[in-house]
C-alpha cells in the first residue's frame, strides 16, 4: 500500500483554506492509502509564539482533525517523535544555503513578522523550517503528500534533498515524494482575495470551521467581490471565483454548475447576494456538522489523549527505523539500545 504523509501547524483555529486545501482530501485517502497525519509542533516555533499556548493549541488542533474524520490511528504530534529533528540536521548539511533563500514563504512570513516593527526578531528557525519538512516527509518515505499549492515549492525541495542524498550515499535509499493536490488549489482571503486565506491576515479575512452561524453569514456576507462589471465582460475576479471554489469543495456540484451557468451566460445576470447566500449555507451545514462531532470527542479528552500518545509511539516505531538505516548509511554511529 503506497504511503501518504501531511501535517498542518497548530498555530490557533483551522480555516477553510487548510480544509479545503488539504484536511479534506486527506480524510478521503484514509480509505485507500496508508495515511500519516502529524499536527508538527516543532514547526509552530518558527514565529513569535507563546510556549503555554502552543501545547493548548496542540491538542485543540488534535481534536479539531478527529471532529473533521481524521482516525486517530493516523494521528502524530511532532515532538513525541523527535527523529524528525535529529534528521533535520542531517538533511541540513544536503541542502544548500542558496535553496532556502530562495523559499518564497520565508520571506512572506518574515515580511509579517516586520510589519509593525522592521527590527522584529526573525529566527533561523524560520529560515531552516523547509528542511525539517522535508524530514518530515522523508523519514516516512511517503509516496506522496496532500497539501495547498503554497507549499508547492517545500515539496520540490524535498524531492532536491532526497536525490543529493541518494547521490552522496551512493544508493536509491529514499523514494521521491509527490505532491498531491486538492482541486480547491487555493482558498483566498474574503477581505483581500488576492492572498491566500491565512489566519495570520486577521479575523476578517478566514472562516475558522468551528466559526458561530452569525459571524460566518456576515464574513461571506461581507466577502469582496467585484462591482458586476466584470461579470458582463466574461472575466471572473478572484473573489468571485473564491465564492465558486467554496461552493463546489462544500460538495454542493448541481448548485454550483446552474450558477455558473447563469454566471457564463451573457444574457443573465448572476446575483452575488444569491452566491454568497449559498456559500454560506454550504459552510453552515459543514461547520454544524463539524461541531457536533467536536462536543462528543470533548466527552472523552483522557482517553482520546492516550489513543493519540499510543499512535504516535506506533508512527514512532516507522520514524526510528529510517533514522537508524540513515545514520548508517551516513557514516554517523547508532546508539544501541
Ligand atoms: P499550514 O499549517 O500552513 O497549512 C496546513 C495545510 O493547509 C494548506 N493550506 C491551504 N490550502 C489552500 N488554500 C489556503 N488558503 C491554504 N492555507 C493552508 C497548506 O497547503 C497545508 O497543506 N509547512 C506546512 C506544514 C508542514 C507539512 C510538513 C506539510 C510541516 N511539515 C510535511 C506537508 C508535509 C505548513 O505550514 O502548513
Amino acid at each position: 500500500m503506497k504511503r501518504i504523509l501531511s501535517a498542518i501547524q497548530p498555530t490557533g483555529e483551522i480555516h477553510f483554506g487548510n480544509y479545503f486545501g488539504a484536511v479534506q482530501n486527506w480524510v478521503k485517502l484514509q480509505d485507500e492509502f496508508q495515511c500519516v497525519y502529524g499536527v508538527v509542533d516543532y514547526h509552530a516555533m518558527t514565529m513569535p509564539y507563546s510556549p503555554s499556548k502552543l501545547r493548548e493549541n496542540t491538542w485543540d488542533l488534535i481534536f479539531s482533525l478527529l471532529a473533521l474524520g481524521i482516525k486517530p490511528e493516523n494521528l502524530f504530534i511532532q515532538s513525541l517523535v523527535p527523529e524528525h529533528t535529529e534528521l533535520g540536521w542531517i538533511f541540513n548539511c544536503f541542502c544548500s544555503y542558496g535553496e532556502l533563500s530562495r523559499m518564497t514563504q520565508f520571506k512572506d512570513k518574515s515580511d509579517q513578522v516586520k510589519e509593525g516593527d522592521k527590527d522584529a526578531f526573525i529566527s533561523a528557525g524560520l529560515f531552516d523550517y523547509p528542511v525539517l519538512q522535508a524530514a518530515d516527509i522523508l523519514i516516512y518515505k511517503a509516496d506522496f503528500v496532500p497539501v495547498g499549492k503554497d507549499q508547492e515549492q517545500h515539496l520540490e525541495l524535498a524531492r532536491n534533498i532526497a536525490t543529493r542524498f541518494n547521490n552522496t550515499v551512493g544508493k536509491e535509499y529514499f523514494v521521491l515524494p509527490e505532491a498531491m493536490f486538492s482541486e480547491a488549489l487555493k482558498v483566498r482571503s474574503l477581505a483581500d482575495p488576492t492572498k491566500k486565506m491565512s489566519k495570520s491576515l486577521g479575523e476578517k479575512h478566514y472562516i475558522s470551521i468551528f466559526e458561530e452561524e452569525k459571524s460566518l453569514r456576515k464574513k461571506v456576507g461581507s466577502a469582496v467581490t467585484d462591482a458586476g462589471d466584470e461579470q458582463e465582460r466574461g472575466i471572473m475576479s478572484p473573489g468571485i471565483e473564491n465564492l465558486f471554489i467554496m461552493l463546489k469543495a462544500g460538495g454542493k456540484e448541481e448548485l454550483h454548475r446552474h450558477m455558473m451557468e447563469i454566471y457564463k451566460d451573457p444574457a443573465s445576470k448572476l446575483s452575488y447576494k444569491d452566491l454568497k447566500e449559498a456559500v454560506s449555507d454550504t459552510l453552515v451545514d459543514l461547520t454544524s456538522n463539524f461541531a457536533e462531532k467536536r462536543k462528543e470527542l470533548n466527552a472523552n479528552k483522557k482517553e482520546i489523549k492516550n489513543q493519540i500518545k499510543e499512535s504516535a509511539a506506533n508512527i514512532r516505531k516507522i520514524a526510528q527505523e529510517t533514522l537508524k538505516e540513515v545514520k548508517e548509511l551516513s557514516g554517523l554511529q547508532n546508539v544501541r539500545f
